[in-house]
Parts: C-alpha cells; structure tokens; sequence
C-alpha cells in the first residue's frame, strides 16, 4: 500500500519505518527541515533500538522516502497517518494546533479519496471535529479514523512489530477492512483488530495510560508507607503480584512517571473531565502524587547532607525519562538536577543516550561524563534516577572507591540495599528496607 505518515517523531518514525519494512511504499513527512536532510543522510534524529538499522535499509531499498513537501508527499498515498506532537496547552488540555493544521493541509491538496488516520493521542471528539473541518475545504472524498498508538519508547520496534492489540476508530466498515490489511503482518499470531467509534478508540488511549500511571502513583504512594513504617515494598510486592488479580507489571517504585505521555495525557483527561462539569478527583490525586514523587529523591539527598549541598558533587546516573531512549521529557532526573543546582551542588552525570538533549538545556552548568564511573568520581553521594540495564552491576569497589563518600541514593531500586550496606556504602532505595551498618571493629 502508499502511506503518507506526517510528523516524523518517536511514533512517526517507527510507524513509517515499521510499515516500509513489512512492504508498504511509505513518505514519512515532517516540517523540520534539518530532520529531514538528516534523515536523508542516514542520521537518526531519536534513540530507538533497532531503528537505525530499519530505516537505513528501508530507504537504500526505496520503500521508505522522507520530505518535508505534505503536497507531492501525499499525492499518491491511500491511507495518510498524522502523528505530530499534542503537547499540553495552557489551559492543560491537548494542544491539537498540529493535528488541525495538518489536517487543514492534506484536506487542501486532496486529490482522491483517501483515509486519514489519527495517530497523535487526542482528546475525545477530534475526529469528529477533523472530519468537520476538513470537509470545509476538501475537494475530494475522504475518511477520517483512529489509531492510537500504544508503544513503549525503549521498546518501541517490538511493540509495533508484535501489539498487544490494534485499536481502530471508524464510521464505515470498509476503513476498518484497509486498516486490517495494512496491519494483518503484524497480528499473525492471532493478536486482536478491535474495531470500534473513534470516540471509544479516543477514549481507550487515554484510559490505558490513566491506568498506568495510577498503577506508578499507587505504589509510589504505598513505597512512602512502607518506609514509614520499616516494611519493604520489595517484599510487599512479591506479597500482593502473585495474586492473579494484581500481578507485578507497572508496580516498580521509584522517582515518578515522567515523558512525552503519561504528564500531558492524564491532564489532558483532567481538563476533558472537567470540560464536562465532572470532578476528576482520582487523576488530580495520580498528578499530585507524582509531582510529590519528584522531590522525594531530592528530600533524601538534601536531609542526608543536612540541607547544606553548596560545595557538595552529586554523580547521577541515568538522565532519560526512562532506560533505552534519548528522551528528556518532563524526566524527574531533571527536576533532581535543578534543586541540586538550586542548592549550589555540582553535577556529574552519565546517561548512555540522553547526554546531548540534557546538554542542549543546561550547557556546561553539569559536568557530563562518557561512562558511568566519571560521574561517579570524586562525588560525595551517587544517585540513580533511570534504571538502564548497564547500571545494574558495576563494580562496587570501584564505585566506592571513585565516590568521596561511598554513599547512593537508589532512585530505581536497581541495587540490593543489604549488599550495598555489606560493602560499605550508605544506602537509600524507595521504600526499602535498609539494615544498619555493621558495627564498627
Ligand atoms: N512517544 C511515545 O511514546 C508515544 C506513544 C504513544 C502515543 N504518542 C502520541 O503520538 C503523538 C506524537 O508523539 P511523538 O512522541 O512522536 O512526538 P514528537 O514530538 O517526537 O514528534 C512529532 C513530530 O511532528 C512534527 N510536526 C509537528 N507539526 C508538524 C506539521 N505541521 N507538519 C509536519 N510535521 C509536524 C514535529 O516536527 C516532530 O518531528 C503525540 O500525540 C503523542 O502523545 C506518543
């Protein structure tokens, strides 16, 4: 099939990638003209695993094309996906400026019939309100339909490659066929095509990632308790995921949610709620709970150093919102980084990918160091804000050795708090419990 994907982001990339390497002739289109030549070029302008790979070779195979020219880009796809950004507007809604823009564009130089699909998460009605406006300028028939994207990034390939189900909203039954065919390759294994309105398919976008970030909030909240109260959220864990009704995934403590989702999407929801004269009193609790989360980790460093951090190294590991992306978004690991300059602390800090987006906001007010042992040298405390894999084991003795003071404040929970206590460090984990230090002699 043709297919035009426009906005060339974390989603539009991987869907446009995805579809050329499963045979479809696809035009990934973005305003940006610096991606585009860079993408051109071979130059991947997100941290994807695997994606690399999959672009260069759809493009030197010519199934995969990149422009910035909507007009000539859409003129012979069947199927148009708009995957730009919607970021949170001022009054906390979803900015949807991109997604009618764009709109406003491909309804412009219609020349044929085609399905222009939503792919950007938008509020319940934006199809409806497209379709509206487009038909205003539309000189050809079109469908308007939805698609909501649930990827993980980090683990984006796989997810698109093997979903756990495809959400389609449509009006005709004949989109929900195109849609079917364009994605029967990557629902082999009898994985779910669910059909249904585009205001249910709105809606279950914005439900699922509700429900994910109650889950972080909760046990968040509930890794606080156990503190308090000297229990271990690691046992408590294991405790409540064997009953079936719970399970274990999205339970891990740590420093909050943050990213290109989960922030703007459950204030998105707050302000459709509230749009509608409805109290949202669970999601405004899941929001508050993690902005408080943020500051938990930054409490810890500055009770430990006794509120006095001028002059004080802090080494952080991890700066991604999450392991296995370059992306900063609303990452707590910055928010950490501003209190701990706020206070006249020094940073060094280490993430795998993220080092040029964090660079790009902070200049040289952090010190970045290539490996993660750098950031630890010479810092009076060490703190893991994401959990890449590459931090799980290192070699503690030369951790401890490199830190002037053998302390760590475990943001992720990566470490065992007994084994680092063993090794001499002072530890601090998210609702562990940590045994006192041996005694002295
Ligand atoms: N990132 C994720 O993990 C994820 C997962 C599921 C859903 N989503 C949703 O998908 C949408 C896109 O997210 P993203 O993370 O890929 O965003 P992104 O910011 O990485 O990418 C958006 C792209 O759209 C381009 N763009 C904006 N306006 C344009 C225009 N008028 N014409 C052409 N290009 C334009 C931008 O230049 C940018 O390259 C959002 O609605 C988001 O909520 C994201």
């Amino acid at each position: 099939m043709k297919i035009a994907v426009i906005g060339t982001g974390y989603v539009g990339l991987v869907q446009g990638t995805c579809l050329a390497e499963s045979g479809n002739d696809v035009v990934c289109i973005d305003k940006v003209e610096e991606k585009i030549k860079g993408l051109k070029r071979g130059v991947i302008p997100i941290y994807e695993p695997g994606l690399a790979e999959l672009v260069h070779r759809n493009y030197r195979d010519g199934r995969l094309k990149f422009s910035t020219d909507l007009a000539s880009g859409i003129a012979d796809a069947e199927i148009i996906f708009i995957a730009v950004g919607t970021p949170q507007g001022d009054d906390g809604g979803a900015d949807l400026s991109g997604v009618f823009a764009v709109g406003r564009q491909v309804a412009e130089n219609l020349n044929g019939p085609k399905i222009i699909v939503i792919k950007s998460t938008v509020p319940v009605g934006t199809n409806a309100e497209l379709a509206r406006r487009m038909a205003e300028v539309a000189r050809a028939p079109f469908d308007v339909a939805n698609n909501p994207e649930f990827l993980k990034e980090g683990a984006a390939l796989e997810d698109f490659n093997k979903p756990d189900r495809v959400v389609v909203g449509v009006r005709r039954e004949e989109v929900a066929e195109k849609l079917h065919e364009l994605y029967a390759p990557f629902l082999r294994t009898d994985r779910p095509f669910l059909v249904m309105s585009p205001e249910s398919a709105e809606m279950t976008k914005y439900v699922a990632n509700c429900l994910l970030a109650t889950k972080i909030s909760f046990i968040n909240e509930m890794a606080n308790l156990c503190e308090a109260y000297k229990a271990d959220v690691n046992d408590v864990r294991r405790g409540i995921g064997h009953d079936q009704r719970i399970g274990f995934h999205f339970l891990h403590p740590g420093v909050g949610y943050g990213g290109s989702c989960f922030p703007k999407d459950i204030r998105a929801v707050i302000h459709m709620a509230q749009s509608r004269g409805l109290d949202p009193r669970m999601m405004l609790a899941v929001d508050e709970v993690n902005e408080a989360q943020k500051q938990v980790l930054v409490r810890k460093v500055t009770e430990h150093f006794q509120g006095d951090l001028a002059g004080k190294t802090i080494g952080v590991w991890g700066l991604a919102f999450k392991p296995r992306t370059d992306d900063i978004r609303e990452a707590p690991a910055l928010v950490l980084i501003d209190a701990l300059l706020a206070q006249g602390a020094q940073v060094r800090a280490h993430d795998p990918e993220a080092i040029p987006n964090v660079r790009a906001i902070y200049g040289d007010r952090i010190t970045f160091c290539d490996r993660p042992y750098g950031a630890a040298e010479g810092a009076d405390a060490l703190v893991i804000a994401t959990e890449w894999n590459e931090f799980r084991n290192p070699d503690f003795e030369v951790v401890r050795r490199l830190l002037r003071r053998p302390v760590v404040f475990d943001g992720r929970n990566v470490f065992e708090p007994d084994r680092m206590v063993e090794m001499g460090f002072t530890y601090y984990g998210m609702g562990r419990l940590v045994p006192e230090p041996p005694a002295a002699g």
